[in-house]
């Protein structure tokens, strides 16, 4: 090969957009002829995608095959609940299936490689980019984050399609991409090691653990290096301490950032700083190929560096099959036999219902009766098709969508009239639509008011600087409100608010409004159906929290995990840690999730009391459906350190369960607990287990009170000594 042609195979050209979809620019056709090109961005389709691996292995020289890759991440065309909103199902099986589904749909369109999972955990709602990950817990987010490998590239568990339905997995976005301060998209992480370690890394180690093939870099700086720069995290972190063979890709333009960052003057420099920091393939901004060569000649650059990188990529295309059929993954029949199949449609409903999170549900509002006579569904939601689809629906398509009003029409039939007022929009201050929406609201014998954010108010550089409902939606609920009162203070009609966001909402003046919330995130395209069986009883919501809800704002950021303080919150005292004007707890707590039946915990029990540091103990505890209905419960245990070398969190989530129980069966659920659990970073930034005592707490939320204690006895186990640290 010569230099150019390797340099070709790092670049990763972007698509562009046509009349008929995305195709290659004339330069990029030129580029496969020449071997300029190495993988596309954002092209699929059978036949196209045949069309551009023809011209790659028949007309250049080298005849090495292209790879495409795209953003697919809740689904390709049947699209499913947004990450966030499945990581509230805590059902890693279901996110597997989902991926799994993705991917097969995804494959036979022509795609080899897929930009998710997004394992980057996030404490700030504020941040839109909230959606696309599993939450603020790193356990949670392991779990999830391998799950999505799995399912992406077919794991151990691949289905009976036949052909090819590998789908190369990034991990995304190395790393702490989601500590932006500020909550502002891009903006720097600004945080202590241990929490580098300790909150950010493990989703990104559970991805490596899993196989994932790639990594994909953060665009922000941390500790004084931008990620596209940082040999510590990609070469030390990445390769050496976890020992990832995969690729790593920047993410778009990257690279040539590191130059508004301020570490490179040019972008011949951007781009011997990011290969030589481990960064192999060139997202979209070409710097690689028009510059690296020059470099190599110079001797600013070894040309063993490029080598490196491209034998990465050879190997990946060769992994992939493409060298003995460039085309299995471009076959129409596949196309058409495996996009948006109906069992992947009754998948995805299965996901969205699952994922669903009752909030509030004060003197059981819900269900609602099916045969009301007039239903009134208020809000500017209600039939937004393209927000149910989610931030980043790949090929999804609002005509496949069931929308919130099309679900509530076929759940009841013809025999209930439902009235539709928007009553005001999303995110302006309009209330001419007030007074339709509150005749409708005093007619109707049961309302709906469907509020929140559009989809496209969540996602890429879409932080916001508030996260109360927007515009006049709490004005709107608070008219509904009274409306349904007529003459009384309490209206005695049943009135929920559905919200669909991607991010968590401070809730405070709407939970004071309205006596039950259902939060249904965007659950894709069967948003509709999914969220009509809960409102109606033919489903019983079973989702909890994969992030905390605060009150306001300004409580930003409020999190589970957090550390005691010398001066914790929970006293009635002045000089404690809180804040004048309101609580510091979240609204609703990480875990929180209702239900239509009851569960009740008791008999929890430990093996032992006391454990040497590398032994393990198991918790068990019973719990028991005590309602009248079968639902599901997530039982959850957390685990304290109480006395350690350094200060440890008020509690860290160690396991969960998603049970099924029928009404008045009772369940024992067990877990493990070993060094694995009890490890953390010491003082010196070794991964140890000390002596000491544990407090463990078992129930249905991050509030849980039934505990138990044990003892870890004698000498500290150093699970594994101290990386390199960071610089
Ligand atoms: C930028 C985003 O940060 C990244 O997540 C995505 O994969 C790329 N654009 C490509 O679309």
């Amino acid at each position: 090969m010569t230099l150019e042609e390797k340099l070709g195979q790092l670049n990763q050209l972007p698509a562009i957009g046509s009349p008929t979809g995305p195709t290659a620019s004339r330069e990029g056709l030129a580029g496969v002829r020449t071997g300029r090109v190495g993988s596309f961005l954002g092209i699929f389709g059978a036949e196209y995608t045949r069309d551009l691996q023809r011209i790659a292995v028949e007309e250049s020289r080298l005849k090495i095959p292209l790879l495409f890759a795209w953003d697919v991440i809740h689904g390709f065309r049947t699209t499913f609940p947004v990450p966030l909103a499945e990581a509230a199902a805590f059902d890693p099986e279901l996110a597997e299936r989902s991926a799994r589904i993705a991917a097969i749909e995804a494959t036979a369109n022509g795609l080899h490689w897929t930009f998710a999972p997004m394992v980057d955990i996030a404490r700030d709602p504020r941040w839109g980019r909230v959606v696309e990950g599993a939450g603020e817990d790193p356990y949670l987010g392991s779990m999830m984050a391998a799950a999505r490998v799995r399912g992406f590239q077919g794991g151990d568990r691949v289905t009976s399609f036949s052909g090819p339905s590998a789908l190369i997995a990034t991990a995304k976005h190395f790393a702490a991409y989601g500590g932006a301060e500020g909550g502002r998209d891009y903006n720097t992480s600004e945080l202590s090691e241990r929490t580098f370690w300790e909150i950010y890394l493990p989703p990104f180690q559970a991805a490596v653990r899993a196989g994932v093939g790639t990594i994909m870099a953060s665009f922000q700086d941390i500790g004084g290096t931008p990620a596209h720069a940082s040999d510590w995290l990609l070469t030390d972190v990445l390769r050496t301490r976890w020992g990832f063979p995969g690729l790593v890709i920047s993410d778009w333009a990257g690279i040539e950032e590191l130059i508004a960052h301020g570490v490179a003057g040019t972008k011949g420099e951007a781009g011997v700083k990011a290969i030589n920091a481990g960064i192999d393939v060139d997202m979209s901004d070409a710097v690689y190929v028009d510059s690296l060569a020059q470099a190599v000649r110079d001797g600013r650059l070894k040309e063993s560096v490029v080598d490196s990188a491209v034998a990465r990529v050879i190997r990946l295309k060769q992994a992939m099959g493409l060298f003995s059929d460039p085309y299995r993954y471009s076959n129409v029949n596949r196309q058409r036999d495996l996009t948006y199949r109906p069992e992947h449609v009754a998948a995805a409903r299965a996901a969205a219902r699952a994922s669903i999170v009752l909030l509030k549900n004060d003197g059981s509002t819900l269900p609602l009766l099916k045969g009301l006579r007039t239903i009134a569904v208020i809000g500017p939601m209600a039939d937004d098709a393209q927000s149910m689809l989610g931030s980043w629906a790949a090929d999804g398509r609002p005509e496949n969508v069931v929308t919130l009003l099309a679900g509530i029409r076929s759940a009841v039939g013809t025999a209930t009239r439902i009235i539709h007022v928007r009553g005001s929009p999303v995110d302006t201050i309009d209330r001419r639509g007030f007074a339709a929406a509150m005749r409708a609201a005093a007619e109707a014998d049961a309302i709906v008011l469907a509020l929140g954010e559009r989809a496209d108010m969540s996602g890429e550089a879409r932080s916001r600087v508030s996260i109360e409902l927007p515009g006049a939606q709490l004005e709107l609920a608070r008219a509904v409100m009274r409306a349904a009162a007529g003459d009384t203070r309490r209206p005695r009609k049943p009135v929920v608010a559905v919200l669909m966001n991607g991010r968590p909402l401070a809730l405070t003046g709407l939970s004071e409004t309205v006596p039950a919330i259902v939060e249904s995130w965007f659950l894709g395209v069967q948003h509709g159906v999914a969220v009509a069986e809960v409102l109606f009883g033919d489903a019983n919501p079973g989702g909890k929290l994969p992030i905390s809800f605060p009150r306001a704002t300004g409580q930003i950021p409020v999190y589970y995990n957090h550390k005691n303080t010398g001066r914790p919150a929970d006293s009635t005292e002045i000089y404690r840690s809180t804040y004048m004007d309101m609580r510091a707890t979240p609204l609703y707590p990480f875990g929180h999730g209702l239900s239509y039946t009851s569960f009740v915990y008791d008999s929890l029990r430990l093996s032992r009391t006391t454990m040497g540091a590398s032994d393990t103990l198991s918790v068990s505890v019973s719990v028991t459906n005590t309602g009248s209905r079968a639902g599901d419960e997530v039982v959850q245990l957390y685990i304290r350190d109480d006395v350690a070398s350094v200060s440890r969190p008020v509690r860290e989530l160690k396991g969960f369960q998603r049970i099924t129980l029928r009404a008045g069966d009772v369940r024992r659920v067990t877990f493990r607990i070993g060094a694995e659990e009890l490890a953390f970073y010491d003082a010196g930034m070794r991964r140890v287990v000390e002596p000491g005592a544990f407090t463990v707490f078992v129930g249905g939320s991050s509030d849980a009170r039934m505990s138990a204690r044990f003892a870890v006895a004698r000498d500290t186990l150093v699970v594994e000594n101290a990386p390199a640290r960071l610089r």
